[in-house]
């Protein structure tokens, strides 16, 4: 490899890019997805490493940011920049060209004021040393519906109806706005994003027919049939702004007939088991890592959150990629916090990669003390524990 550039795309661009992707995720894009990429994330918005020696095409890394909002626990929605279609070809991995993307776009991000940057990723253990942290949990249910029977007294308020997707579009835009608002790691998607899934295209179906919507006035479901064997799987995405609009989705989804299963992705705190008679039915076929979190400004993530319990603390956070840790004075509670660099001595001393995964109370101060990537005294820790509860666990929503 000659000399290493990291510069933004361009149009031109385009071709490569796509390559690159496609040889990276063994993808194959058509024309129509491809313009559809491109329109929701147009080519400025990644950063591309070229080799300029290489006599192909010159790109030998890429790394794409989105521009999001995450929300914190107590409600706030930070702005974020959601990183997406990293790779690196086969050809020149492992020379340090994923370091150098990360510490460009990271750097970049800082310069532009961004507080948090998000990702989902294809290995859990690439994006720890760049300061991620494993900010949601993706928990994968599956459910025979023969066996569904709601316990005596669970909510059945009705008032759900079918609807199609060419009338979908603004009650999901507003229904998925007040389901971010009030879910801790949930993230916005913007109005190229909704354009796009309006389509419903055929490329984008993964196999499944087109998308069905249930509507309550405070919650939707979208769901498609993916035939297997002699009967198919429902795969569904529920979005539930209200316990009862949970309620009377799930009773319309499990009272289908016809199906092997129901399969959808839930909090790890959902109430569907407790409101059927046999919790044991909605079986948890995988939890893994959903979405990973890097702060890139310690005071305004800490003091955007709202914390369960009056907290009162220093913490020093290590940060050795990218030098934005330090020491913070923490002062929160319920009702809004502060944060601000101290130099007062440490009671709480982690990495900012768990600090990614302590802000949105994905994983709790005691497990990280547990597993030594947290260090406070005992009474310390068990107040620290107790602030960063969050309430209800963390979920991201769309993968990106
Ligand atoms: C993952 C990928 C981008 C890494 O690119 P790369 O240029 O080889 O990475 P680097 O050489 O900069 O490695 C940086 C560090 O990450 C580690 N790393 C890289 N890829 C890794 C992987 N797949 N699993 C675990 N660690 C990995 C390296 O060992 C290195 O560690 P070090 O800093 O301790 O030495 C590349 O392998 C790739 O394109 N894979 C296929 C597509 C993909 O998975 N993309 C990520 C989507 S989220």
């Amino acid at each position: 490899m000659t000399d290493l550039i990291i510069r933004p795309g361009t149009d031109d661009d385009i071709p490569a890019i796509v390559s690159a992707d496609e040889r990276g995720f063994s993808a194959r894009m058509s024309e129509l997805e491809r313009a559809d990429a491109f329109t929701v994330l147009p080519p400025e918005n990644f950063l591309l490493a070229v080799d300029s020696g290489d006599p192909v095409d010159g790109v030998v890394g890429v790394a794409a940011a989105y521009d999001m909002a995450m929300t914190l626990p107590g409600g706030a929605a930070l702005p974020s920049r959601g990183v997406a279609w990293v790779s690196v070809p086969a050809t020149h991995r492992r020379r340090g060209i994923l370091r150098a993307l990360m510490a460009e776009q990271l750097r970049g991000f800082v310069e532009a004021g961004t507080p948090l940057a998000i990702l989902t990723a294809s290995h859990a253990s690439i994006y720890g040393r760049f300061g991620y942290g494993e900010a949601t949990r993706n928990r994968t249910v599956e459910i025979d519906p023969r066996f569904a029977q709601f316990r005596a007294g669970a909510p059945d308020p009705g008032g759900v109806r079918y609807a199609e997707t060419a009338e979908i579009g603004e009650h999901a835009a507003e229904i998925h706005r007040r389901w971010v608002a009030r879910t801790p790691g949930a993230v916005s998607r913007s109005a190229a994003w909704w354009a796009r899934f309006l389509h419903d295209r055929e490329y984008s179906r993964g196999g499944g027919t087109r998308r069905f919507h249930l509507v309550h006035p405070d919650g939707w479901v979208t769901y498609r049939s993916h035939w297997g064997g002699e009967a198919p799987t429902l795969r569904a995405e529920v979005f539930a702004v209200t316990d009862e609009s949970h309620a009377a989705l799930w009773r319309v989804l499990l009272a289908q007939e016809l199906v092997r299963s129901v399969t959808a992705r839930i909090p790890l705190d959902d109430p569907l088991p407790l409101l059927l008679t046999d919790p044991r039915i909605v079986a948890t076929t995988e939890v893994a890592d959903g979405l990973w979190a890097r702060v890139l400004d310690v005071p305004t993530v800490l003091s955007a959150r709202r914390y369960a319990v009056e907290v009162d603390t220093v913490l020093d956070v290590q940060d050795d990629f990218l030098g934005r840790g330090g020491r913070f004075r923490l002062q929160g509670g319920p009702d809004g916090a502060t944060c601000t660099p101290t130099s007062d001595a440490a009671q709480v001393t982690l990495d900012v990669a768990d600090l990614g995964s302590l802000v949105t109370g994905c994983v709790r101060a005691r497990t990280l003390a547990a597993a030594a990537r947290l260090a406070a005294e005992p009474a310390e820790l068990a107040r620290l524990d107790a602030a960063f509860v969050p309430e209800r666990d963390p979920v991201h929503g769309t993968d990106f």
